[in-house]
């Protein structure tokens, strides 16, 4: 009730600043007490790539690029929270405008380019953050590292946020830095994964703690391109998948006066793609590694199906803008 008023006025706004300014309110509020900080609820608690999760539901990676509002987002009572994604630089992203809300089918359209304050500035938020939940940090390469020099990128980064993360995903299913997805394809993907597991072996090594590591892909795979990459990241002893990120396609949204911007379709209209990947890998992985799926859960319905579909954990990014907190609750009830 009290979202829907606010997403009138929200939604008078552009998209980035409203965004920013319902973090910032919910943040405010978790840190004078208004709403109680960190909280998860246990709902269908479970053990996930080694670590206890109070629950199923966690918020997708791209609501907190920075870190900077972990408080508020760990009031919603949620079972994680992934933040970034982060680039070892700073970078400004694409020239706005670069985020379209499309109400009417619940989908929002973005080119954000990894728009962030670089790993230095994050991790100095999660520092002095109250959030003491589980945390995954998402991890890209800068627009301006070529791709042949991506992995050092992501080590660089991996090894950066590893000490403070419970894990780390490793996001190269954006469609908004060019030629990114091309890590997806065999060679690339295969030389990406065992500089990763090496870094991520040194590292358990001389601190004495394993940071489980997931692999975030798109939804434009074909299924034997998913297939092949379910049997590299079982190969390489990957310790998650996370599916998927945003669209490139527009199918769903055909006739959509905003159909036609650039960037990744996300919300509803993602939703059956989303899980028509889940599937896949469920099927080819076959329990060898959890999937945690991602893709217009906007409804406790929706987030019963990914379940279903293969995922032992799910996330939430559009449904939040389009239904506020409210999201969470019918999630948790759903599935109880
Ligand atoms: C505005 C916006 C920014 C996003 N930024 C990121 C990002 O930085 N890194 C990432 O891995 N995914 C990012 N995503 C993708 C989401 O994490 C999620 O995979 C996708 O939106 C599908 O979930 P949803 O339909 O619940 O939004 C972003 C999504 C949106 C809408």
């Amino acid at each position: 009730m009290l979202y829907s008023l606010a997403r009138n006025l929200l939604f008078q706004v552009d998209p980035e600043r409203a965004h920013a300014l319902s973090l910032q309110a919910l943040t405010g509020a978790a840190r004078c007490g208004l709403v109680k900080p960190g909280a998860p609820r246990t709902v269908r608690p479970r053990t996930v790539m080694g670590l206890s999760f109070p629950n199923p539901l966690g918020i997708a990676a791209g609501m907190d690029k920075n870190a900077e509002y972990l408080d508020g987002l760990g009031a919603l009572g949620v079972g994680f929270v992934e933040v970034g994604t982060v680039t070892p630089r700073p970078q400004l992203g694409n020239p706005k405008p670069r985020v379209f809300r499309l109400p009417e089918v619940e989908g929002v359209i973005n080119r954000l380019g990894f728009n962030n304050n670089g790993v230095d500035y994050l991790l100095q938020q999660v520092a002095r953050s109250g959030y003491r939940g589980i945390l995954g940090i998402n991890i890209g390469k800068n627009f301006d590292t070529p791709l042949e020099r991506a992995v050092d990128d992501y080590v660089l980064a991996l090894r950066r946020v590893a000490p403070h993360a419970h894990y780390v995903t490793v996001n190269i299913s954006s469609p908004n830095t060019a030629n990114l997805r091309e890590l997806q394809g065999d060679d690339a993907l295969d030389r990406l994964l065992a500089a990763l597991k090496a870094t991520q072996q040194a590292l358990a090594d001389s601190t004495g703690r394993y940071v489980p590591i997931a692999l975030k892909i798109a939804p434009d795979l074909t299924t034997a391109q998913v297939e092949a990459i379910a049997r590299r990241l079982l190969a390489h002893r990957m310790d998650a998948v996370i599916a998927t990120n945003t669209t490139v396609g527009r199918d769903t949204v055909a006739g959509h006066p905003l159909a036609s911007e650039t960037g990744g379709l996300s919300g509803a209209p993602l939703h059956e793609a989303a899980l028509a990947v889940v599937r896949t890998l469920a099927h080819a992985l076959d329990g060898a590694l959890p999937i945690i799926g991602v893709g217009g859960i906007t409804s406790g319905a929706r987030a019963k199906a990914m379940l279903e579909a293969g995922a032992s954990l799910i996330q939430i990014y559009t449904g939040l803008i389009f239904r506020g907190p409210a999201l969470v609750d019918e999630i948790l009830e759903a599935i109880a």
